[in-house]
């Protein structure tokens, strides 16, 4: 077997901690279970405009492309705030998912039967559920020209911002999206705001003619504001939800508390040929950074999510999945899932526990 080289991106605040914990994770199937897989680390984010002025040097973009698999930590912090936003930490997450063409943003939303009671939800409204949200990742708002804050001629600044989208980016992703339907339950759900807005009437319209090439999948179409709405009364209605990257931002983070924790959930940004990137949805919690505190789950269930469509490992992908189930079972908890009656971990012990379950 050839080895596979994967790039390591840890980045800022809790960054560092948790990917840690997915690289002993890796470590110990290299050992243990013949993973070929060797790892090099690469700067990010603020970390990255410490070391030499840019949150995406070119020697991470090039060393990125080199690699079969990038595993990310979090970016941003306090320190970098006062930066203009366009050198920002953030913009060096932007740049990389752009520079890739990471376009298809995977998310789902599980919810471990352990952690039932960790949800703000209660416990029938969210047992079971497993929704998957695909996030358009490289175009929309995010990167739409023009851009920026003008001065009026009244004086007054004026803030604007372009939401944009050729066909053939909602396109693709609509693939994506049909795809996975088609492995999962065969239902898929658009998202967008087609009654106000003129690119999203076209979303929807490009989905509908995608759609025709799948008649196995159930298609439906709902508005935004009504989909955060549903994702709290009845998110089991849902399994596949395919939106634009805005809305997948937002959606995506109300969808993680349904299990209990942001902490949990991991997330993989794919190219047109499944390469891809894998990080935690969550971000670089500065309040929390150096303290030992982080829920490292989020980041190793990445690295799985990384075993499972990129280096085509569905077994140990598997058991890594597996390992975080005992791992809850025994009872074990970060202070984000915590719960009476568990035993309260630090990153670290959560980490080493994890390996330990393998
Ligand atoms: C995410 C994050 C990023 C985003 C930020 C850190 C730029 O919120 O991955 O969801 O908005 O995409
Ligand atoms: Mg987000």
């Amino acid at each position: 077997m050839t080895t596979k080289k994967m790039l390591v991106l840890p980045g800022d605040g809790i960054g560092p901690a948790i990917v840690a914990q997915a690289l002993k994770v890796c470590r110990a199937l290299r050992d243990r279970d013949g993973l070929c897989l060797d790892y090099e680390e690469g700067l990010i984010g603020g970390a990255a405009i410490d070391a030499t002025g840019d949150p995406l040097p070119e020697a991470t973009l090039s060393a990125a492309r080199a690699a079969d698999v990038v595993l990310l930590g979090a970016v941003g912090g306090p320190k970098w705030e006062p930066l203009d936003i366009s050198v920002r930490p953030e913009r060096g997450l932007l740049r990389i998912r752009a520079g890739l063409e990471l376009f298809a943003n995977l998310r789902p939303a599980i919810l471990y039967p352990q952690l039932a009671a960790a949800s703000t939800l209660k416990p029938e409204v969210v047992a079971g559920l497993d929704i998957m949200i695909v996030r358009e990742l490289t175009g929309g708002i995010y990167f739409g020209e023009p851009r920026g804050v003008r001065r009026l001629a009244s004086g007054e600044r004026q803030g604007y911002n372009t939401e944009v989208y050729s066909e053939g980016e909602i396109r693709r992703v609509a693939h994506t999206a049909f795809e996975l339907a088609l492995k999962r339950s065969r239902r898929l759900c658009s998202i967008d705001k087609a009654n106000v807005l003129e690119c999203t009437e076209l979303w929807r319209n490009v989905v509908e003619e995608v759609g025709c090439e799948y008649p196995q999948v159930a298609l439906s179409h709902m508005y935004v504001d009504n989909c955060a709405m549903q994702l709290v009364r009845a998110p089991k209605q849902f399994d596949v939800i395919v939106t634009n990257n805005m809305f997948g931002d937002i959606l995506s983070d109300l969808a993680s508390m349904l299990t209990g924790s942001i902490g949990m959930l991991p997330s993989a940004s794919l190219d047109e040929q499944g390469k891809g990137m894998y990080e935690p949805i969550h971000g670089s919690a500065p309040d929390i950074a150096g303290r030992d505190l982080a829920n490292p789950i989020a980041t190793v269930l990445s690295l799985a999510m990384a075993l499972r469509y990129t280096l085509n490992e569905p077994g140990l992908a598997a058991r890594v999945e597996q390992a975080v189930g005992r791992v809850l079972d025994q009872g074990l908890r970060t202070a984000d899932i915590m719960s009476d009656g568990m035993r309260k971990l630090g990153t670290e012990a959560m980490g080493d526990a994890i390996v330990a379950a393998l």
